[in-house]
């Protein structure tokens, strides 16, 4: 097939063609929106999940959906890349803000919460000063306390979007680079706007220990927000992931290639799309069969190595990279701290802490249980056990 019309969408935060599987989470959003419209309380949204799962392009969805129901939103915003969370949530609030302003009149309004913007993010230490032609507000979210602050500033959004009949929606990805203190704030304001009926929410996205760094900032965060994990696809949605981008250019599987792709990219969203997209620049014509998938089948796996296994264990230094594939000739996950202390060739885990807690910081591996770890990349012990040398 032609490349050029290659239907396929490999990478992160590409939207797919075909978004398989997430009815139920449309369906949820929804009605969110919906109970906060009509003024009813109801639970932000916290979506965890290994890499590649799909987290950022439902984000964009529910981005999407939400600007569909007439809401501002902050687009899907990464978090993490500035010292201080505050400064992610000034410019966040300002474009809630712009948005709403585009869309309605209440321009004196908008002006005083901009101001309490202002007010915000001076009080934020040793970040750079927002450009706002306002005056800073006082009273307001200045405080210089980031929970305090944090509330008051939703607050003030929340008031807005109410008065302009709409509501208001933060997008927060990769919400797990945030430090506790962050948390804590986010769990602390959405709190406190939670009794005030106020239409704005948050749907937060990060790698699976999201939710116990949640919990570990503020034990309430389990009742506070509404937790979903994706995963892999079912075996159905992961069909039509795969089926459904080529079908709309009149492209089709045999059967049984299809079943055999999805078994073999174990129903996870971007390793479809990887397949998908070799599959269909391979094959000659359509239907794509069987035969394809095995002329196919290094390329796939080459594409994988490089574009996604092996970018992620080239952020690892030497040591760690000697941690991980210790990890990964235990076979599967999750594995006890003390066997891969073993597996790495010390007596006592705490000779080789160092380079765990540099891998959790890196993202790369994750603590399920106490005393446990795991990769946040799919299928990382399988590549590491058949394409790096034991040690
Ligand atoms: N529901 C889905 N159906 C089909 N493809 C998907 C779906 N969700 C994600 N993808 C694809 O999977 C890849 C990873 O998506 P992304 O949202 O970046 O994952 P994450 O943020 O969890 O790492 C992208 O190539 C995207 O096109
Ligand atoms: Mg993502």
């Amino acid at each position: 097939m032609n490349k050029r019309d290659n239907p396929y969408t490999p990478g992160a935060g590409r939207k797919p063609r075909t978004l398989a599987g997430r009815d139920h989470d449309i369906e949820a959003f929804q009605s969110l929106v919906e109970r906060l419209n009509a003024g009813t309380y109801e639970r932000s949204l916290v979506y965890t999940g290994l890499r590649g799962v799909g987290k950022t392009v439902l984000l964009m969805e529910f981005d999407v959906l939400a600007s569909e129901a007439g809401w501002a939103t902050t687009d899907v915003q990464e978090v993490g890349s500035s010292p201080d969370f505050r400064s992610t949530f000034a410019r966040m609030a300002v474009r809630l803000l712009m948005n709403m302003s585009r869309r309605h009149r209440a321009k004196q309004r908008i002006e005083r919460a901009l101001s309490v913007v202002k007010a915000f993010s001076i009080a934020i230490p040793g970040a750079v000063e927002l450009r706002l032609d306002v005056e800073a507000a006082t009273g307001v979210a200045d405080s210089g306390d980031p929970e305090q602050d944090l509330a008051g500033l939703l607050r003030e959004i929340g008031e807005v979007a109410q008065a302009n009949q709409m509501g208001a929606l933060f997008l927060i990805d990769e919400m797990q680079n945030l430090d506790g203190p962050g948390l804590a704030a986010i769990c602390m304001a959405f709190q406190a706007i939670s009794r005030g009926g106020l239409p704005v929410t948050m749907v937060g996205a990060g790698l699976p220990e999201l939710r116990v760094r949640l919990l570990a900032a503020k034990p309430y965060a389990d009742r506070l927000f509404s937790y979903a994990e994706l995963g892999r696809l079912s075996e159905s949605a992961a069909r039509s992931a795969l089926v459904g981008p080529a079908a709309a250019a009149g492209i089709g599987y045999d059967e049984e290639a299809a079943r055999q792709i999805v078994a073999e990219s174990a129903g996870f969203p971007y390793f479809i799309q990887e397949y998908g997209r070799e599959l269909w620049n391979f094959a000659e014509s359509s239907p794509i069969e069987l035969a394809d998938l095995d002329g196919a089948r290094d390329i796939v796996k080459d594409t994988l190595a490089r574009n996604f296994f092996g970018t992620r264990f080239e952020m690892a230094t030497d040591t760690e990279q000697k941690y991980l594939t210790a990890m990964a000739s235990l076979g599967d996950g999750p594995y006890p701290v003390a066997a891969i202390a073993r597996a790495y060739g010390v007596d006592d885990q705490r000779k080789v802490s160092v380079h765990r807690e540099s891998l959790i910081q890196k993202g790369l591996i994750w603590s399920p249980r106490r005393g446990q770890l795991d990769f946040t990349v799919p299928l990382f012990g399988e590549y590491l056990r058949d394409s790096v040398a034991p040690n």
